[in-house]
């Protein structure tokens, strides 16, 4: 069919036709954001999973809810080696500017004020931001050079102004886990004392990243398991699979045989991403209604290759000789996590010690995590198989 109407989306953080499956969690995200609008207790999310599980989307879904009812929101991605503080400046500075539009008042002058304070300590390198009036900086607050102290100041501020109008403020981080230590533990006290006080402040935190998560929040401060509610976003039921690949051609007048929707369901194992590699190479395989049992046959070929070079391969060229080795036993030891010492075994080495660097470097790279202390994973769901399919070094 016309590939220039193709309906789906492969890619990462890119929203599909419908966010399927995900309902609990978009409900529960809700009830948390009308009660912190209410200042009752809620408590701030973490979502956690593996890669291209649907992570960003559903985080984007949440941003969303918050931006419709009117909250201040602050947004953004996290990078390996970037200050976040710069980034966080950057973005309250966004936030405030676009504040002017319906905001005036004596309220925002003031938190404008503490934000230009604020920002020349914690990011002197990118000069003044300013705003349509000149003003001075609040000198004295959030601007101590300590993010233990500014970073609750200057949150708090915009709480305040938030509260004033009426409405709150949501805080969300993807990729989370790229966040250095001190600054998690700074953005830990920051939420625990939003919640402390004769009544909750109006403000939630939304973080998502890889499985690892959990136990990094934990490493930066001793209460998160309270702080935080988890949310591991796994696999989708099958169900929901065949929503996300029957529901786009739906508004196209398209159906899919059933037994070639079956088909699809199996291939994809539960992981939208596969859904929408998938949907987009059977929508451009088939001839017209209904998608046929063997234009998803071929379409299944298609879009193993898809993910093969799109997924794995670039990942597995990332690494070195001595990387792709240690993959190769991570992957023969028979999927899920790995002992450190089952590795050492198999690798014909004394001590995990010796293993470190090569599952440092690996996971800097970002093809393992270690889900716990002295274990391996793979990021990526299927990796092990694509690495089993490699020529053994
Ligand atoms: N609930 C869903 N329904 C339909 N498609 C989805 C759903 N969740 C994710 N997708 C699709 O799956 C792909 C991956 O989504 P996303 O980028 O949010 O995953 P992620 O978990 O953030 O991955 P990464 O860890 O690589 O950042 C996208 O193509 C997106 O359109
Ligand atoms: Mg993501």
């Amino acid at each position: 069919m016309d590939p220039i109407s193709n309906p789906y989306t492969p890619g990462a953080g890119v929203r599909p036709y419908e966010l399927v499956g995900r309902g609990e969690f978009i409900d529960g995200f809700d009830v948390a954001l009308q009660r912190s609008g209410l200042r009752l207790a809620a408590r701030s999310k973490i979502l956690y999973g593996l890669r291209g599980v649907g992570k960003t989307v559903l985080l984007q879904e949440f941003v969303e809810h918050a931006r419709r009812r009117k909250w201040l929101v602050i947004e953004m991605e996290a990078r390996t080696g970037q200050s976040l503080m710069s980034v966080l400046v950057g973005q309250i500075f966004q936030e405030l500017r676009d504040a002017g539009r319906t905001w005036s008042g004596e309220t925002l002058t003031w938190v404008r004020r503490v934000f230009k304070a604020f920002s020349l300590t914690a990011d002197p390198s990118t000069g003044t931001y300013s705003f349509e009036v000149d003003l001075e900086p609040a000198s004295g607050h959030a601007d101590s050079g300590d993010p233990d102290r500014d970073l609750p100041e200057m949150l708090g501020e915009l709480v305040s102004l938030a509260g004033h109008h009426g409405v709150g403020l949501l805080l969300a981080i993807d990729e989370l886990q790229e966040v250095d230590g001190p600054t998690l533990s700074s953005l830990n006290t920051t939420i625990h004392r939003m919640g402390q006080g004769p009544e909750p402040s109006p403000f939630l935190f939304v973080g998502a990243g890889l499985p690892s998560l959990r136990r990094i929040l934990s490493e930066a401060t001793s209460y998160t398991e309270r702080l935080f509610e988890y949310w591991q976003i796994g696999p989708l039921s099958d169900d929901a699979i065949r929503a996300a690949l029957k529901g786009p051609t739906t508004a196209h007048g398209v159906r899919w045989d059933p037994e070639a929707l079956d088909a699809g369901v199996e291939f994809c194992r539960g992981y939208p991403y596969f859904a929408q590699v998938l949907g987009q190479r059977a929508w451009d395989v088939a001839e017209g209604t209904p998608i046929a049992r063997d234009a998803v046959a071929e379409a299944i070929r298609y879009a193993g290759r898809d993910i093969d070079a799109g997924l794995y391969a670039a990942r597995w060229q990332r690494a070195t000789r001595g990387e792709q080795r240690f993959m190769q036993a991570m992957a023969d030891s028979g999927g899920g996590p790995v002992l450190m010492s089952e590795l050492v075994t198999a690798l014909g080495r004394d001590r995990p010690a010796q293993l470190s660097p090569t599952r440092n470097q690996l996971i800097s790279k970002g093809l393992v995590y270690a889900p716990d202390r002295g274990e391996v994973d793979f990021t990526v769901p299927g990796m092990a198989e694509f690495v089993k399919r490699q020529e053994v070094l």
